[in-house]
């Protein structure tokens, strides 16, 4: 029987683990102790911090695992590259982890390998900040350089706003540097994707949907398809292929947020994993292959190809958000239940009386929704509905987005 290394046990590893047990994988689920959803599924858990590299490699030795694995997570992706690194193991290459896990490393790699990015500079301090945002000229967008879901990233529009920005990029940071970049217009989309042996086998664009919150931008969902002109769709693989060889990517999956100008394209970042947000099921719905097995097959090293279907089904997923700080005081399952029976994919993260917080970044979803459609007002509407069969301190969430 192979094995199989997890890294998380958050609502977004939960399907790749059921996949891998689904695979007849052994799957070991490595994360720190909390209420996470997916240790009920494992076959054996490990109480380790993901980015406790030398202890996942020794547990990884001890079970002679054959493959390691995360989805939807960035902090895990360094210590993937050094278990493979280290046991001989397909998927990620430490060094190309490194690069996709430091903001700054990252654009350095972008800039060598001709990919088309923003302008960047090192601060070391917040005078180094200040001196790279005159020099790149505000608005500059500020950056903890290895956070996810919009942590300790902020748009500063003038010199008043750098400090505090300057100190959030740092609160969230494990590294002494933060990165000052010039801000990109345009229309921001994600483009997921695999690549094998060298080959990028799929570049799956798709249109992304933010919330604004505070000067921070959230991920909200996404949709397929992406529509572009014939031009506009053959420069994004123009780019996203520089970035993958730039950043050194292979076999894995690999998640990018990219902004489209015009016809002008350009890479803010890249990851070797594939995205949150519903990414690896829609791209499921959309191409027709189970993106799931696919990572784990990778990340064994035994991936032929992706089987991707002539057919295309439109999709889109959307994040559940608590409008307020509470209690979740009732949900109608039953009104729940009716939605999906009626073709819609529902997650909620979280039970009766467990507390939730309003939505201020990334993480702090409270379920999604998946749907076999791309019409977004038909999708709102099923959010409406969900919303209003969720209660949090006595009144019904539907009410409560409105106030
Ligand atoms: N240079 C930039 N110009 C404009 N917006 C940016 C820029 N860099 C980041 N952003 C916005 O901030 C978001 C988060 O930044 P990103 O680098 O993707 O970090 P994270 O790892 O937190 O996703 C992006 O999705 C984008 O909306
Ligand atoms: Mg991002």
């Amino acid at each position: 029987m192979k094995k199989i290394m997890i890294l998380g046990a958050s609502v977004y590893q939960v399907p790749l683990i059921r996949t891998a047990k689904r695979m007849g994988l052994y799957t070991i689920v490595s994360s720190i102790p909390g209420n996470y959803p997916g240790f009920s599924d494992a076959d054996k858990v490990c109480y380790i911090n993901t980015i406790d590299k030398e202890a996942i490699l020794n547990v990884c030795r001890d079970e002679g695992v054959d493959g390691i694995c995360t989805s939807g997570t960035d902090v895990a992706v360094a210590t993937i590259g050094h278990v493979n690194e280290a046991m001989g193991l397909a998927g990620i290459s430490e060094e190309a982890a490194v690069k996709a896990c430091d903001k700054y490393e990252m654009k350095k790699a972008f800039a060598a390998g001709g990919v088309s990015a923003s302008k960047f500079i090192k601060a070391e301090s917040l005078d180094e900040a200040y001196a790279a945002a005159a020099e790149i000229g505000y608005p500059v967008v500020v950056k903890c350089v290895d956070s996810s879901g919009s942590r300790g990233i902020n748009v500063v529009d003038s010199e008043e706003e750098l400090k505090e920005a300057y100190e959030a990029a740092v609160g969230y940071s494990h590294k002494s540097y933060v990165l000052v970049e010039e801000k990109l217009n345009g229309k921001e989309i994600g483009v997921d994707g695999m690549v094998k042996d060298g080959e990028v086998m799929l570049i799956a664009p798709h249109t992304k949907y933010t919330y604004k919150f505070k000067g921070a931008t959230i991920p909200a969902g996404h949709s397929f398809p992406y529509r572009n002109t014939e031009k506009v769709l053959a420069e994004i693989d123009k780019q996203v292929t520089l970035a993958v060889k730039a950043l050194g990517l292979n076999n894995c999956a690999f998640n990018s947020d990219v902004f489209v100008d015009g016809e002008n394209v350009y890479i803010i970042e890249m990851g070797g994993r594939a995205g949150a947000t519903g990414i690896p099921e829609l791209i499921s719905i959309y191409y027709g292959f189970d993106f799931y097995e696919k990572m784990i097959e990778n990340a064994l090293g035994k991936m032929d190809d992706l089987g991707i279907s002539d057919q295309r089904t439109s999709c889109m997923s959307k994040l559940l958000m608590s409008p307020v700080d509470g209690t979740i005081t009732s949900i109608d399952e039953e009104a729940i239940d009716r939605i999906r029976a009626r073709g819609y994919d529902i997650v909620l993260d979280y039970k009766v009386g467990q507390t939730v917080e309003q939505m201020h970044n990334g993480t702090t979803r409270i379920g999604h929704l998946i749907a076999s459609t791309d019409d977004e007002r038909i999708v709102n509407g099923v959010m409406d509905e969900i919303y209003a069969a969720i209660c949090a301190d006595g009144t019904p969430m539907r009410e409560l987005w409105k106030k």
